[in-house]
């Protein structure tokens, strides 16, 4: 009910209009987000690589609603990859297809996916596009596949949620084609008919697909991280919860991946104590790292996740 709630004012126009233009809110989602500019976001990269994680820049936007907001947001990602290429960061990139036009139309979607690929590959950068809910889904695949095979563009990877009945054949069918994957649980509200409404059925079925990723990463080589930390390995596992993260470390371990190649992806300001945990145990660790003026419906999103960080925004009130 609580999670519902905050994901449905995630996406509550009303609600975005009222929030983003208060400062409290502002104050709070600060916590989560590295800033409103790319310079906010490049400085906090700059300070994780010094600490020796990797990152993933993402530039907040979704639902854009105009092909010229779509054609801004395609050259602010472009923007991104020259600034990654020029201060010499660890970093790679992740995006969500609304963003740069999937919500408007798959073609012009498509256009920009292109140019925004073929840009990272020129100046060797990887680009991962964010899973969103389920309406998105099929275009989202589509147009990975699409990228890969038709205009032989494999800088690109997908995220794959454990919450949805359908994840392990969508994984099993990315990883037959070499595909490099982010696990996690899942940020939306799904109905029962397409995702596990229990949290230990989520949990059960994100054990499943670590486990294919961990042995299909150990057929494949075991790549892992490349050298200037921009491109992930082929499997990573975006989580703060303990359990899970403990499970992979342990499959890895019992078949003999080595932890070069199993890579742990976080969020910017959640369970710092455990993304130096995985560092100083050897993972490589990868920072997601997300910036700009429409932070809304990704603040609101985090809220949802834990009932304790409304106290933390109400504490925020008060401290005003
Ligand atoms: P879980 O929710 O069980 O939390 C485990 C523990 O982590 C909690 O007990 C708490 O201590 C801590 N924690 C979790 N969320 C917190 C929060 N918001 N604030 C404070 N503490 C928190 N989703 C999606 O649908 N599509 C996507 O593309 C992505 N991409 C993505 C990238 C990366 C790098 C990460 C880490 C996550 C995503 N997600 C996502 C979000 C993901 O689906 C999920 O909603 C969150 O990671 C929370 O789930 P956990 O796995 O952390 O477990």
């Amino acid at each position: 009910m609580f999670r519902a709630s905050f994901i449905y004012l995630s996406q509550a126009a009303w609600a975005k209009q009222i929030i983003s233009n208060w400062s409290v809110a502002r104050r709070a989602a600060s916590r989560f987000v590295a800033g409103e500019k790319l310079e906010d976001a490049l400085q906090a990269v700059e300070r994780l690589n010094q600490e020796g994680f990797n990152t993933t820049l993402d530039h907040l936007g979704e639902h854009t609603s105009t092909e010229q907001k779509a054609y801004n947001a395609t050259e602010d990602i472009i923007a991104i990859i020259d600034s990654i290429e020029n201060t010499n960061t660890r970093a790679s990139i992740s995006i969500k297809l609304t963003q740069i036009g999937l919500a408007i139309d798959k073609k012009l979607c498509e256009k920009n996916l292109e140019k925004i690929l073929s840009h990272a590959s020129q100046k060797s950068s990887f680009v991962r596009i964010d899973m969103e809910d389920s309406p998105w889904i099929d275009n989202t695949l589509e147009l990975y596949w699409k990228m890969r095979n038709d205009h032989n563009l494999h800088n690109v990877g997908l995220v794959i949620q454990s919450y949805l009945y359908r994840s392990v054949e969508d994984v099993e069918r990315l990883m037959s084609g070499g595909g490099k994957v982010r696990l996690c649980k899942g940020a939306y509200k799904e109905p029962k008919e397409i995702a596990y409404p229990k949290k230990p059925d989520v949990d059960a079925n994100f054990d499943r697909i670590s486990k294919l990723l961990i042995d299909q990463a150990l057929q494949l080589g075991a790549e892992g991280v490349s050298e200037d930390g921009r491109i992930p390995p082929l499997c990573a596992i975006a989580s703060h919860d303990q359990d899970r993260l403990e499970f992979a470390k342990d499959y890895a371990h019992e078949v003999g991946l080595s932890k070069s190649a199993l890579e742990f992806q976080m969020l910017y300001g959640i369970r710092r104590e455990l993304q130096n945990q995985c560092l100083e145990e050897g993972y490589p660790v990868r920072i997601y790292i997300p910036y700009g003026t429409e932070w809304y419906p990704y603040f609101t999103r985090r809220l949802a996740e834990r009932p304790a960080n409304l106290w933390f925004f109400i504490s925020n009130y008060f401290r005003n």
